[in-house]
């Protein structure tokens, strides 16, 4: 009796499983496609909605304290064995990275999909996974935060 009642109970757990996992596969395709993936061949449209979504309200002052929460600085700061270049300057160096993108494009392209663009002399050793720890809106406060970066400030 006990056994017979149980091949219901464990076809009805494999469905159920089968429903999660299939729900969650889904929620996972459409969380992952809500974003751009990296431009093959960029212009001056690429990235340019999500960009100005993110920038919408954004904060330079959270953007200074998610930096330091998401430990950018471990690698973007000055001294020996420096991995990363400085922030500072960045605002003005964002702009004439790689034309004809913005300087918050180029910016949002860095932190979401450094492999796009590795700079002279740098490793490919930035973290690919930002774009799924931080939020656009974080990301926004980010790109606002180094925009307003002279020479003078910024070494992390
Ligand atoms: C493990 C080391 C590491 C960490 C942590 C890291 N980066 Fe980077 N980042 C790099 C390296 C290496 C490069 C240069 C290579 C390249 O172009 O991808 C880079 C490049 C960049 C650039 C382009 C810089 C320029 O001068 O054009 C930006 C912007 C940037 N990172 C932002 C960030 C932000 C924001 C964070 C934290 C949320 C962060 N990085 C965390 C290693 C790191």
């Amino acid at each position: 009796m006990a056994t017979r009642r149980a091949k219901p109970a464990i076809a009805l757990s494999i469905c159920l499983l089968a429903a999660v996992t299939a729900t969650f596969a889904i929620a996972f395709v459409a969380a992952s496609a809500s974003l751009t993936p990296p431009a093959t061949a960029i212009d001056e449209h690429s990235y340019a909605e999500e960009v100005a979504t993110a920038m919408a309200g954004s904060s330079a002052a959270s953007g200074q304290t998610l930096i330091a929460e998401y430990g950018c600085g471990a690698c973007h700061i000055s001294g020996e064995g420096r991995v990363a270049p400085l922030f500072a300057g960045i605002g003005a160096r964002a702009a004439r990275r790689r034309p004809p993108l913005s300087a918050e494009q180029y910016l949002f392209e860095s932190i979401l999909y450094p492999g796009a663009l590795v700079l002279d002399g740098y490793a490919n050793a930035m973290p690919a996974n930002f774009r799924d720890r931080l939020t656009l809106t974080e990301i926004g406060h980010i790109i606002a935060y180094l925009l307003t970066l002279d020479e003078a400030t910024g070494n992390t």
